[in-house]
């Protein structure tokens, strides 16, 4: 086997072509509808952050964690491979707390994780303005999640695919993908409007889009949009050093001064139409974490699309033969691609079994007999 073709180049797909070279398969074609990385991998906020979003242990969040531990070694690599410096910043998370509910949860949320030896701290207003003098004089308490790290996700895709210009991974933009090709139930290429493209190994990397494609033979598991807008802020110098959720959304600020304000999750298909209800609910997380941000003009505003399955979880691994799928990584794509593309690598190249592959299989949609 030595011929794959991938179909969607966002973060999924680029991490797995990258994984796939590595192991020496010479001949990688990734097929992309627009251009790489322009949707919900460059939309995203690139926060690496399991632990400020997590109330059990289960697979999902093993899964999280083992992929947030590959980040520095990616990082380190893709900086030497590509010279681009993808920005991981390990500077940890705050969550905050602005009344008696916020109060409640995170006060859950904090014996939950101490009990389980998370590494987690308590800390008084005081202690938050002494770590983010910026934030609202408002804030009644907060936690500090010192192992959630952060990327500029926008950087990662441009790394990843630069990667693939520099080791002949073919990367064809503005070609959509409309029907897969099969012959005695086997998969054996894809077809666009204008061409057909014959491969040994198809993988599915199209994200929001996974169902949308044609095929004879087999139905392709379920995944929906979720719309999340964003707005950004511009500010000369770095204001803020950490990730800061309060129970409503997030701010997250860049190494350049951007401050990117995060996010809707709106069940609105594949409207590409900025709102400005959404544009309303963003400034008031943002005047609730750090009002002084309402005297600054929004720089920028975009959308983008959470792929998500019925569940919330990703579904991966081989749905026929020769066809392997990695999507619906949700809320999490940016700090799920590098143990994704690992185990899809292995999963194609030698057909070796991750646990993971149970956990988040298409079978789990399937009625039980
Ligand atoms: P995409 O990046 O959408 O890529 C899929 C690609 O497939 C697209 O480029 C598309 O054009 C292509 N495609 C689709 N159909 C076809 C076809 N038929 N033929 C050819 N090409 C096709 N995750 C985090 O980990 N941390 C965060 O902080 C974070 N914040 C987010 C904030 C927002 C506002 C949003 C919207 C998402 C956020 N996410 C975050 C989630 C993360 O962005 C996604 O889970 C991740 O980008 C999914 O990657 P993907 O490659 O599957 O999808
Ligand atoms: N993980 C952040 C978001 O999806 O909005």
């Amino acid at each position: 086997m030595n011929k794959v073709l991938i179909i969607g180049g966002g973060v999924i797909g680029l991490s797995i072509a990258r994984e796939l070279k590595k192991k020496g398969i010479s001949d990688i074609t990734i097929l992309e509808r627009g251009a790489v990385g322009r949707e919900a991998s460059f939309a995203a906020g690139g926060m690496l952050a399991p632990y400020a979003e997590t109330n059990k242990f289960d697979d999902f969040f093993h899964f999280c964690e083992e992929s947030l531990h590959l980040y520095p070694n990616l990082s380190e690599q893709l900086l030497a491979e590509t010279g681009v410096d993808i920005e991981l910043d390990q500077a940890g998370t705050l969550l905050l707390a602005f009344n008696e509910q916020d109060i409640s949860e995170i006060n859950h949320r904090y014996e939950w994780q101490k009990s389980a030896g998370l590494a987690v701290e308590k800390l008084s207003a005081t202690d938050v303005h002494k770590l983010e003098p910026f934030v609202s004089p408002d804030v009644l308490a907060g936690l500090f999640f010192p192992n959630d790290w952060q990327v500029e996700n926008r950087k990662l895709v441009e790394a990843l695919h630069k990667f693939c210009e520099l080791n002949e991974i073919k990367v064809i933009e503005n070609t959509e993908i409309s029907k897969l090709l099969t012959e005695n139930g086997k998969v054996v290429g894809a077809e666009s409007k204008t061409n057909k493209f014959f491969a040994d190994k198809v993988i599915l990397a199209t994200g929001a889009w996974a169902s949308l494609i044609q095929t004879e033979v087999f139905l392709l598991p379920k995944v929906k949009p979720i719309r999340g807008q964003m707005i950004e802020f511009r500010t000369a110098k770095r204001l803020f050093s950490k990730v800061i959720y309060s129970t409503s959304g997030y701010l997250i600020p860049r190494q350049n001064g951007r401050i990117l304000i995060g996010a809707t999750s709106e069940d609105a298909g594949f409207d590409r139409n900025l709102t400005e209800i959404g544009t309303e609910i963003l400034q008031s997380i943002a005047l609730e974490i750090a009002p002084s941000l309402m005297n600054l003009e929004i720089n920028e505003k975009w959308l983008g699309f959470r792929p998500f399955a019925a569940d919330g979880l990703p579904i991966l691994g081989e749905i026929a033969e020769n066809l392997f799928i990695a999507t619906a990584h949700y809320r999490n794509g940016i700090l799920l691609a590098p143990i994704t593309g690992k185990i899809l690598a292995e999963k194609v190249v030698n057909n070796s079994n991750s646990r993971y592959f149970e956990a988040f299989s298409h079978y789990r949609f399937q009625a039980k007999v």
